[in-house]
């Protein structure tokens, strides 16, 4: 598996990654690749967007790192990084979803973020372990939400 940084081409490939987890039941949100080029690829608060690659070149998961504005949707304290992981339900528990934080943690470092927020649903268990286990901590709670913090050494 390499990473790599998410160009404008991969947009088709990534829009493939989230329709395999909304066909899972794993997504609720748009996934196609308009959207994955706005929201990941070209999106201005971007600090960096990774994929996970196989040895044939397939997409196996991305993971977003943006910088939290004034009036953000998550409600993340401004100057914070918001993460987002996304891997393939074929390619999961594989650690391409670790492999993918190396890399984020590495860009964070760079960009001089103190902080990184997981905005993340209460009820999914894999995605409040698999922050849990990358070190993030639990810092507050919304309606159904629990938000992680991990901060960047
Ligand atoms: C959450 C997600 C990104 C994890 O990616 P992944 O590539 O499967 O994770 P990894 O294989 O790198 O696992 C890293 C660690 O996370 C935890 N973890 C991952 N999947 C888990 C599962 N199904 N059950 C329990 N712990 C899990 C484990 O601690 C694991 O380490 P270990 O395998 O050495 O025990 C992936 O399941 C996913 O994309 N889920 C759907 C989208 C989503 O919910 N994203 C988060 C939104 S906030």
């Amino acid at each position: 598996m390499n990473v790599r940084g998410a160009i404008p081409d991969d947009a088709e490939a990534i829009s493939d990654v989230l329709e395999e987890l909304v066909a899972a039941g794993k997504r609720t949100k748009p996934g196609d690749a308009a959207f994955v080029l706005r929201h990941y690829i070209v999106d201005p608060d971007r600090v960096q967007c990774s994929v996970a690659v196989d040895d044939d070149g397939r997409i196996l998961g991305l993971q977003s790192l943006k910088r939290a504005r004034e009036g953000n949707s998550y409600g993340t304290p401004v100057g914070w990084g918001i993460i987002g992981t996304h891997v393939r339900p074929s390619a999961a528990r594989k650690g391409v979803g670790r492999g993918l934080f190396a890399a984020i943690r590495d860009a964070a470092h760079a960009a001089g973020l103190e902080r990184i927020e997981a905005y993340i649903g209460a009820d999914n268990d894999v995605a409040l372990d698999y922050y849990g286990a990358l070190g993030f901590r639990v810092h507050r709670h919304e309606d159904g939400i629990v938000c992680k913090v991990y901060e960047v050494a």
